[in-house]
């Protein structure tokens, strides 16, 4: 009994050496351009899956997104996660493939996930990968239009994502009087 838990003893030191080793020492290697094993993918995706779907447990659903926080939505995909995510016939940024993990495609992933989930990833982010928390500059409302917006992405067609970038980016009113009348919009 005592030589077992001496020896029990003498294990733990071991691991705990080796741990500091591993810190001190700079043999792990952080390099974004090496990916994960295969092993360390699925503790941190099944670490992740679990505790996004924990921590959006209690999360009230909103009945209904309105069009117009849906269309708000989109301004913000455009603006701040295409990049990294791509859309329906829109590439990420070359720049995105160098993440490690890389972002998922959205319009194929969107769909694993409940309403709560996703606005819970939108408003916190997830720690140590590349995807920022926007609950610091965007409202609750704000975010449920792009949760909105997001879940139509796996059934929009390109041409719908790309007429929605141009009615974003068309004045308002083409008939008003105020807007800059040099806009490059041929044949109105
Ligand atoms: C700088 C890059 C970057 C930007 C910008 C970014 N994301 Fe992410 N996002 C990531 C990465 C990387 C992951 C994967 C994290 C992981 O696998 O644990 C991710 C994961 C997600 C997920 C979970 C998807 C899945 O299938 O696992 C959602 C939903 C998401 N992001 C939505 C958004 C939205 C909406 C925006 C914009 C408001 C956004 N992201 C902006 C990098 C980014």
């Amino acid at each position: 009994m005592q030589r077992f838990v001496l020896g029990f003893i003498v294990a733990i030191l071991v691991l705990a050496a080796v741990g500091l080793a591993v810190v001190f020492t700079g043999a792990f290697n952080v390099a974004a351009s090496v990916p994960h094993t295969g092993l360390e993918t699925w503790v941190l995706s099944t670490t992740m899956r679990n505790s996004v779907r924990r921590h959006a447990e209690g999360i009230a659903v909103p009945a209904s997104i309105g069009e117009d926080q849906v269309r708000e939505g989109f301004a913000q995909y455009r603006q701040s996660c295409v990049y990294c995510h791509g859309g329906p016939g829109v590439d990420p940024a070359d720049w995105a493939q160098g993440f490690t993990p890389e972002p998922p495609f959205l319009p194929d992933t969107v769909r694993r996930w409940r309403p709560q989930d996703l606005f819970w990833i939108v408003k916190n982010g997830i720690k140590m990968t590349a995807m920022p928390a926007f609950g610091g500059h965007l409202d609750d409302r704000q975010i449920w239009g792009v949760v909105g917006f997001i879940q139509r992405l796996p059934d929009m067609p390109a041409e719908t994502y790309e007429r929605l970038g141009r009615e974003a980016d068309q004045p308002a009113q083409p008939g008003g009087t105020g807007a800059p009348s040099s806009a490059a919009t041929p044949g109105g």
